[in-house]
């Protein structure tokens, strides 16, 4: 009885570092989804008229995007050894092989991102920004990020 109990828990256990994992690469890309719901569903779509221009939507959209990048370091922190269910991307694991590296992709963008922070007031300026920046996410993701399916 004492060992079925043990047997038990450690099932247990193990259900739940999973969970803990996929939790973890849940809130990485997570972090990421938002990163993109400001420089593409925001920014992308007013660069080619999608949806008109709207200074205090480009102005929200910057800061957002300023403190999500800033969380990037420590979010991508512990490996979850597993990607998002049904995601299109993941994780390379190069990324925990060479964290530092991975890290040191992160300071441009939050360059790309002071450069233009209040210095956007039309589509053209919005443009240029936009570039700016998604030069540099990509910079990182060249290395980085895995495309699934
Ligand atoms: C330091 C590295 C790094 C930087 C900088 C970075 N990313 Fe990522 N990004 C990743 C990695 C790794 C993945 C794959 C894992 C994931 O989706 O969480 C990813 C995935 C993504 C995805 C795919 C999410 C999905 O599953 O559909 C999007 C969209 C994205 N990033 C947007 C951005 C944007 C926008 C920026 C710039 C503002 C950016 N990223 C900056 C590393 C980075």
């Amino acid at each position: 009885m004492k060992r079925m109990m043990i047997v038990a828990g450690s099932l247990l256990l193990g259900a739940g570092a999973v969970m803990a994992q996929q939790e973890i690469a849940v809130q990485q890309d997570n972090l990421m989804r938002s990163q993109a719901k400001s420089l593409y569903t925001v920014i992308q779509k007013m660069t080619k008229g999608d949806i008109p221009y709207n200074q205090k939507a480009v102005d929200e959209a910057i800061a957002n995007l300023e403190a999500d990048v800033a969380k990037i370091a420590k979010t991508f922190e512990v490996n979850p050894k597993q990607d998002v269910v049904d995601a299109t991307y993941g994780s390379s694991q190069k990324v925990w092989q060479n964290k530092a590296d991975f890290d040191s992709k992160i300071p441009p963008v939050q360059k790309a991102i002071a450069a233009v922070k209040g210095k956007i007031k039309d589509v053209a300026s919005l443009k240029a920004a936009y570039t700016s920046i998604n030069d540099r996410c990509a910079d990182c993701h060249e290395t980085y990020r895995v495309k699934l399916k």
